[in-house]
């Protein structure tokens, strides 16, 4: 497989795990609203389900090895999706227009939460990625929900139709109370991704801090390994230990038109509508 074909998957990837994310948090949301009155036992069992569901998440890394660093290498011994290159020395994403325009829901975490956290995965990690990194913005740190349109689905909608679609979210935000979301743990996927993995009630919430695009400069590697996969873990676990746990409080919703693809992730072009969650519970 050429270079494309690997980076058109790992992309296409990286779509997928936010697709399925947003899935399975209404999946599991509708869970807890249904079962919101019932006993404490199937509140175990659900936090018995997460906790395998981020295991097997956690797992990933180590049964498919660290596929983002299988596509081959540039001169700056960087593997790079085609979502990524060089520029002036530092990494700069390639943007690719949406068309028709993704239509995303995403839950809105502010800098309030993000920037100690994008503090931490920076200080961690930059030292041993040196440019081989993605930061997620922190000022867009962001849950994706629901999707209206989607790269991979793409549902055109005309001027009128998007309007009704805000008009719809805006209701539903009026009577949706912020949410207090706790960071469960920190999780490096197959295909690069530093995962946030948050729980909120019997919900799930997934957030991308970071995305690996090459080798580790092991030379600085502290212990006697020279072992990647033992470096990532390591570092891993360092971030957890310092971030786990975190709590933070949700109170916007945003409707977006992403008109690049991923332009949440990459500083892409959109337009964005915040909603702001309308209850507050005391
Ligand atoms: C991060 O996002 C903010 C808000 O969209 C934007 O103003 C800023 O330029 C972005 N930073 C970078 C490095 O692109």
């Amino acid at each position: 497989m050429g270079r494309t074909g690997i980076f058109s998957a790992h992309s296409t990837t990286v779509a997928l795990i936010w697709f399925t994310s947003a899935v399975l948090f209404f999946f599991l949301f509708q869970m807890a609203l249904h079962n919101s009155t019932s006993s404490s036992d199937s509140s175990v069992s659900k936090s018995e389900l997460r906790s395998k569901l981020y295991d097997k998440m956690e797992r990933d890394l180590d049964e498919k090895g660290a596929v983002f660093l299988k596509g081959g290498e540039t001169s700056q011994s960087l593997s790079l999706s085609d979502i990524f290159t060089i520029k002036d020395g530092s990494v700069t994403p390639v943007l690719k227009a949406a068309n028709p325009p993704v239509r995303a829901n995403v839950l809105y975490l502010s800098t309030e939460y993000s920037v100690p956290i994008f503090e931490a995965v920076k200080s961690i990690f930059d030292p041993y990625f040196d440019k081989a990194i993605w930061f997620q913005n922190s000022s867009l740190y962001h849950f994706s929900m629901f999707h209206a349109s989607h790269h991979i689905t793409p549902i055109p909608a005309s001027n009128v139709e998007i309007e009704a679609e805000v008009a719809a979210v805006k209701s539903a935000t009026e009577h949706m109370c912020r949410l207090k979301i706790v960071l469960d743990r920190v999780i490096l996927t197959s295909t690069g991704v530093l995962l946030g993995c948050w729980q909120y009630d019997a919900a799930i919430l997934h957030t991308s801090f970071a995305r690996l695009l090459g080798h580790p400069k092991i030379s600085q590697t502290l212990g006697r390994s020279s072992d990647e996969l033992q470096l990532f873990h390591e570092l891993v676990a360092r971030l957890n230990k310092q971030i786990r746990g975190f709590e933070a409080a949700v109170s916007e919703l945003w409707y977006v038109e992403e008109y690049d693809v991923l332009a949440l992730a990459l500083n892409g072009r959109m337009k964005v509508r915040k909603f702001p969650l309308g209850c507050y519970s005391s």
